[in-house]
């Protein structure tokens, strides 16, 4: 038996089997009602299994409701403070629908929400805890396959990552990118121009009033930031891992399509069950290559590089960031998209989506592997369509001759850093000048602001302490802003070094995620104000000009950051958080060991 999806615009049209698995090397596998994981809940012949039923039917479901079909779980991560997830509601019903019409039961299952811009310190601290929710969800409650809904930049990683742990079927029903955005005649993005417009607005060159009308008119409707920022960087990579629908991830949040996709996510992950295609019949290292080349291909946010490597970790799939660098090398910028290039994400999906751009690069990807369409990700690349060359580029015209991604390694950051020159200034990815630092970011705050800073635009800015144990949590800090004074002069970028993460949706000359960071004695811990720092991105090299003795006497006077979190989260955080090299997830948390399914009794 086959069903026909299709997606709304453009019309493109996937053949998916709903019988056994196949087209693929991994083989079928077909599961019976009596091998489902709920059926130890619901089936059991004592007063457990008794209290189970009974308690279904104090819901009013009928008894057969759990006892004869899938139950699936839809981990929902809406709430009333995340606007990328403000439609999540509705979509947790379209999907809903889809189960039931394909004989499943769902329950939807709230988890945290991870809205980017309204969780404090950052939504990193909380990207574990997700993940570490997400497993637990799935693993206590009586689900034999899961829909994963969200789409705001951690809370894709974060259910990954718990879901890749749990290892029942899974698929992620993408939130979707929020509709493009204009400001007086000219495209602007979310993220992106926020930055530009208060570098304009620092600079005198955008007045009160223009900057509070600016405030209702760069987000215009529900769905997650429309550059290519972490969210659609991880749904699409998520997307290339063969985890979520083809061509699902660059539907618009508030297209028609996108409800149709939410139902198709619903009536999928029943036959997924069925199949028993668990992330671990997947995942490969060959799917991870892919989503990396896609990362590059989509000019895709620096962020992804802790979230995949996090990811594998969880799969069991060896990944590093040689291997990052070694694909960006190969993989040019192609999609002109904020913030490389200048269109949005409703610009994509017109052109085709993330299946048109995997077209573009089929070279570079390994076809074979699965998804969880049943059929391998050839199936998807080759029924593509690339509808605009302009927003898709052809390989022979890439938005830019840089790549997406660079891995520095040095005596600054001997286990990594990463930069991305497609967002940064030419002139400065050959690079040496003295060091300005700041310990923490609210000295850096106080210091940028002052007028009589002793900077000039050779300086390098360079901002410790705001690593996964320092800040804590690693935020989006490493996009330090420009000291006033010479965005005054019409300076709009400098070479800047840090152990933070930068957003997505920014652009500039930003080294990132120096591993180890300066909190736990990583050479960033060092630098003093007038080192000479130097960048060459061509022999991706980070060097810190200082002499390897005078070096050993400032380590031997380094005295550890204390750490204020003396209980909860933060402090079960600090204590098992791993560098970002390693995917930054928590060490008790990381790697395949299994874990026992819950007694029932
Ligand atoms: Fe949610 Fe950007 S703030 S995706």
């Amino acid at each position: 038996m086959e069903a026909v999806l299709t997606r709304g615009y453009p019309e493109w049209t996937l053949r998916l089997r709903t019988g056994n698995v196949s087209g693929n090397t991994k083989g079928p596998m077909t599961r019976r009602l009596e091998d489902l994981r709920s059926r130890r809940w619901y089936a059991e012949q004592g007063m457990r299994g008794f209290a189970h039923r009974q308690r279904m039917q104090q819901m009013g479901l009928r008894r057969d409701d759990v006892l004869t079909r899938p139950i699936i779980g839809i981990v929902n991560t809406w709430s009333d403070l995340s606007p990328c997830h403000a439609h999540l509601r509705e979509r947790a019903e379209a999907v809903k629908r889809g189960v039931l019409m394909a004989g499943g039961m769902p329950f939807e299952l709230p988890a945290m929400s991870l809205g980017e811009v309204m969780v404090k310190p950052t939504t990193m601290l909380y990207r574990n805890f997700l993940a570490m929710e997400t497993e637990e969800l799935l693993r206590s409650h009586p689900i034999d396959g899961a829909v994963l809904l969200g789409g705001c930049d951690k809370t894709v990683p974060g259910m990954w990552m718990g879901a890749i742990s749990m290892g029942i079927p899974a698929l992620l029903c993408p939130a979707g990118p929020m509709l493009n955005d204009r400001h007086q005649g000219r495209v602007v993005g979310a993220g992106t121009h926020t930055r530009m417009f208060w570098d304009e607005r620092q600079a005198g060159r955008i007045d009160a009033a223009e900057w509070v009308q600016l405030e209702s008119r760069m987000t215009r409707s529900p769905g997650t930031c429309n550059t290519m920022g972490t969210a659609s960087t991880m749904t699409s990579m998520v997307e290339a891992l063969g985890l979520a629908l083809p061509g699902s991830t660059s539907i618009p949040a508030m297209d028609a399509a996108h409800p149709r996709m939410a139902a198709d996510c619903g009536a999928r992950i029943v036959q997924m069950v069925w199949d028993d295609l668990t992330p671990q019949r997947i995942l490969s290292r060959g799917s991870f290559l892919n989503a990396v080349a896609v990362q590059m291909a989509l000019g895709g946010s620096t962020n992804a590089a802790v979230h995949i490597l996090a990811m594998a970790r969880r799969a069991g799939i060896a990944l590093s960031l040689d291997d990052l660098d070694r694909v960006a090398r190969r993989v040019p910028v192609l999609a002109n998209l904020f913030p490389s290039g200048e269109g949005l994400m409703e610009d994509f999906y017109y052109a085709g989506g993330l299946p048109a751009l995997m077209q573009r690069i089929r070279d570079e990807l390994s076809l074979d592997e699965l998804t969880v369409s049943g059929q391998a990700l050839r199936v998807q690349v080759e029924a593509a369509r690339i509808i605009d060359d302009n927003t898709i580029r052809p390989l022979e015209r890439p938005i830019s001759d840089r790549p997406a991604l660079a891995v520095l390694r040095g005596n600054l950051a001997p286990e990594g850093a990463v930069m991305k020159p497609s967002a940064a200034t030419p002139a400065l990815m050959q690079h040496r000048g003295r060091a300005l630092v700041f310990d923490s970011q609210a000295q850096m705050q106080a210091a940028l602001a002052d007028e009589s800073l002793d900077c000039d635009e050779t300086s390098v800015l360079v901002l410790r302490n705001a690593g996964p144990v320092g800040a804590p949590g690693m935020p989006e800090w490493g996009g330090l802003p420009i000291p006033k004074k010479l965005l005054a002069r019409g300076v709009r970028d400098m070479l800047r070094i840090s152990d933070a993460r930068m957003s997505g949706t920014h652009y500039g000359s930003c080294v990132l995620h120096a591993s180890p960071e300066a909190a736990v004695g990583g050479p960033l811990a060092l630098v003093r104000n007038g080192d000479e720092i130097e960048v060459d991105m061509a022999q991706r090299r980070l060097h810190l000009h200082v002499p390897d003795d005078e070096l050993a006497r400032r380590r031997a006077a380094w005295v550890a950051p204390v750490q204020p979190f003396q209980r909860g989260w933060t402090q079960l955080y600090q204590r098992h958080v791993m560098q970002a090299h390693e995917g930054a997830d928590l060490d008790f948390l990381t790697g395949t060991a299994p874990t026992p399914e819950p007694s029932i009794y």
